[in-house]
């Protein structure tokens, strides 16, 4: 590497060189990809997104400091597939999830939904393609306005999107509301009414009204009681196999990620350190920091033997991440070379994507 002197048989790094070389290389492979034909099997496809939100500005308006809330994200969804998004706090999983949904613009990158790249469409555009695309919150309590009855709100968007003839949304919605195990004399009553639980069925029977194609699920589990945690997530699963739903599931919770996905992508500080299949993310971890989390959960599986890598220190700042790879601060595997140079992301496996210089060396 060029940036790269051996003084007294020490390294020495030239960071802002070496940063220089590392933007350079993915700028090409960023271009690169974003020139390449859409995969029509799709239904999601996110290509190197990034959404950066401004700290400090000029009088003028220019913007001097800003935090990169997603950085370099990529992946594919198909129909009836669910990628889980894991990762602690503050690393970017709703940016993301609220960027592919255009209610955060991104900053770079592109988002491709149903074989149309939608990250310039503007308001009007979006407006028609905006039933495909649903999004479920963590907190059943504040997302459901408490003026109208659950028959009222689950008929709204049915009405608006002209989903079905005027005379057969009663139907349409007392159906609806049978698929998400909601009585039918709810239809009179007020969300207030109900249990955490209940008013989550509410929601996502108010999100699968319009019958989307992607439902992003923000954390729709973990502001309820465990018991009914398992109820909710077997109702998402079963409402996906019968819409044939693709879902963006983002949580904190990994057991409940490996119940429900079929792809997972591990994110730390904004950007991707891992990304597989379940079966890889799960049984073959790569990266120290899949590892590390994964260290927090008892593993009832005894043939997967997996090093256990405690998770110290605090996360840094995502307004300033450190040098060279992001983790560095919190593995205990960093070298010096960790300090400095940023590992490539790369795929080892088919399928199977990680950015740690560990790998490299194998
Ligand atoms: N509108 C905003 N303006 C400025 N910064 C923001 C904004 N929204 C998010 N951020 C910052 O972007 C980073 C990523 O936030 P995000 O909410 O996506 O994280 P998260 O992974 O969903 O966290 P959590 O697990 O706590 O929900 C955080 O540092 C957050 O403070
Ligand atoms: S690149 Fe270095 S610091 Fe980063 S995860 Fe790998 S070993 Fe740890
Ligand atoms: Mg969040």
């Amino acid at each position: 590497m060029a940036d790269e002197k051996v003084m007294d048989n020490t390294v020495v790094y030239d960071d802002e060189a070496l940063a220089a070389e590392y933007k350079a290389k993915r700028q090409m492979q960023i271009e690169e990809d974003l020139k390449k034909p859409f995969d029509p099997e799709c239904v999601l496809e996110v290509r190197h997104l990034r959404k950066t939100f401004p700290l400090k500005k000029t009088i003028t308006g220019k913007v001097t400091k800003e935090l990169v809330a997603v950085d370099d994200v990529s992946f594919k969804l198909h129909a009836g597939e669910t990628l889980g998004i894991v990762g602690e706090s503050g690393c970017g999983k709703t940016t993301t999830g609220r960027a592919i949904l255009k209610l955060h613009q991104p900053s770079a990158g592109q988002i491709i939904f149903n074989g149309q790249d939608i990250t310039n469409f503007n308001s009007k555009q979006m407006r028609e393609i905006r039933k495909e695309m649903q999004i479920i919150f963590q907190d059943p309590y504040s997302s459901l306005p408490p003026r109208d009855t659950v028959g009222g709100l689950l008929s709204e968007p049915v009405q608006v999107h002209k989903i079905v003839p005027k005379n057969q949304v009663k139907n349409y919605v007392l159906e609806l509301m049978d698929k998400c195990g909601l009585r039918d004399y709810y239809f009179e009553r007020y969300p207030h009414e109900f249990s955490g639980g209940q008013r989550q069925r509410i929601c996502i029977a108010r999100a699968l009204s319009v019958n989307p194609k992607l439902v992003i699920c923000d954390e729709p589990v973990s502001a309820l009681d465990v018991s009914i945690q398992a109820q909710i997530i077997n109702l998402l699963k079963k409402l996906q196999r019968e819409m044939n739903l693709a879902y963006v599931f983002i949580s904190h919770d990994l057991s409940v990620v490996k119940f429900i996905s079929d792809k997972i992508l591990v994110m730390y500080l904004g950007a991707v350190m891992e990304f597989g299949t379940k079966e890889d993310i799960f049984q073959n971890p790569m990266h120290p920091y899949t590892k590390a989390l994964f260290s927090a959960v008892p593993n009832p599986d005894p043939t997967v033997k997996m090093e256990r890598i405690k998770l110290e220190g605090d996360i840094p700042s995502p307004a300033n991440p450190p040098k060279g790879c992001r983790f560095h601060t919190r593995c205990p595997y960093a070298t010096e070379k960790c300090k400095h140079v940023t590992p490539e992301y790369r795929e080892h496996t088919p399928g199977h994507y990680a950015a740690c210089h560990l790998l490299e060396q194998e």
